[in-house]
């Protein structure tokens, strides 16, 4: 069976919107029915279920080269940089937070809440589709306490520096939190090699599986002095403990996490992680760039506007189309059985490693079909 035809929705579709949801493969749906398949036949299987969160923490692990004990599993993004932020003192001179405006909504609120505790918030601007590291460069000093970035802009696509960032926020004293949903799975990332400190990202998307489950990373030599209050049972050094009397935070990063696992979302993870990982993230990477080259090709020769930038550096799997009414858009292509997004007035074209030229060709046709909304 090749990749593609692990994908159903294929058969149907021209699917372009891994960057909100991947694609459902037979893999994920299968371990979804194991799920109730373990559920009905054993009944509560505690051991069973704490084994495969155990199990999805590697595989997080083993994508971003990192050990296992510097990952929480979470049950969203919000939830891990929730916890970090509730680990952060703001109480002193060094109570800045840099934030560039290519974040998702998630990120900035939740550094925003900080002003409560003593955080001040500083933007990084946009200049056009990019972010200039310059501007980073102005924003960082002293007084910051942690640089929050996005690896890929879910907007427009665009990808910023990161290891430029985190030299300029490392020169300064200051810790760097990434947020790589919008890459993970698209391309190989080394926490350790791009030197950031925590790294935030979940499974819905390029990781192929479905809502409930994320991860937040944390460098090992940062677990110990960060006691994190948003907090849960299985946060504890003994989850069993059951101790209602004190708060043991585990010596690991599992100290981040909270309540009850998501056990549905944690097999599906494990069996998208899987898929990504016997897929390869070089060739991943390689296939993405053939096939965003062909998007953005193909809509500059029709004279579409990209709204990413146009050197494959500088963006990410997601090319973006400027459309002056781009719900419609969406809608219409819809209707012609392909599926897309729309941020702001940027169309979202998401492919993955199930995509191919054909794909590209049905798009660049219903795109030339629908020029009208296109600027
Ligand atoms: C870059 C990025 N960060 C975070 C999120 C979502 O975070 P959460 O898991 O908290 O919903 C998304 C998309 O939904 C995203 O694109």
């Amino acid at each position: 069976m090749s990749v593609r035809d692990r994908f159903p929705i294929f058969q149907k579709k021209t699917y372009f919107n891994s960057c909100s949801q991947g694609a459902l493969s037979v893999e994920v749906q299968q371990a979804y029915a194991q799920y109730l398949k373990d559920w009905d036949e054993k009944g509560s299987p505690w051991e069973l279920w704490v084994e495969r969160s155990e199990t999805a923490r590697q595989a997080f692990a083993g994508l971003i080269n990192a050990d296992a004990n510097e990952v929480a599993d979470c049950t969203s993004v919000s939830a891990g940089v929730s916890a970090l932020a509730s680990a952060l003192d703001f109480g002193g001179e060094r109570n800045q937070v840099v934030v560039s405006d290519f974040e998702f909504p998630t990120v900035g609120q939740i550094w925003h809440a900080q002003a409560a505790r003593g955080a001040r918030v500083v933007h990084v601007p946009a200049a056009g589709n990019i972010i200039p590291t310059e501007r980073f460069a102005e924003a960082i000093d002293e007084r910051t306490k942690i640089v929050s970035i996005t690896h890929v802009c879910y907007r427009n696509g665009s990808k910023l520096d990161i290891p430029a960032i985190v030299e300029l926020a490392h020169r300064k004293g200051a810790l760097v939190l990434l947020d790589a949903y919008q890459t993970l799975g698209t391309m190989p990332i080394d926490a350790k090699a791009l030197k950031v400190d925590f790294l935030a990202g979940g499974v819905l998307k390029y990781l192929l599986a479905s809502a409930g489950l994320a991860f937040l990373y944390v460098r090992k030599e940062f677990i110990p002095d960060l006691r994190p209050t948003s907090i849960g049972w299985f946060s504890q050094a003994n989850i069993f403990a059951m101790d209602i009397y004190a708060n043991t935070p585990s010596p690991t990063a599992r100290r981040f996490e909270s309540g009850t696992p998501p056990i549905p979302s944690i097999y599906a993870g494990i069996a998208g992680m899987k898929l990504i990982q016997s897929a390869g993230l070089e060739k991943i990477e390689a296939h993405l760039r053939e096939i965003t080259g062909a998007i953005k090709e193909g809509a500059m020769r029709r004279g579409f506007n990209l709204a990413s930038p146009v050197d494959p550096a500088k963006h990410g799997a997601l090319i973006t189309l400027r459309s002056h009414k781009v719900d419609l858009l969406v809608k219409r292509l819809e209707a012609d059985g392909v599926i897309t997004s729309s941020r702001d007035n940027n169309l979202r074209l998401s492919p993955h490693l199930y995509n191919d030229q054909r794909d590209v060709d049905v798009l660049m046709d219903c795109l030339a079909k629908h020029k009208d909304l296109l600027v």
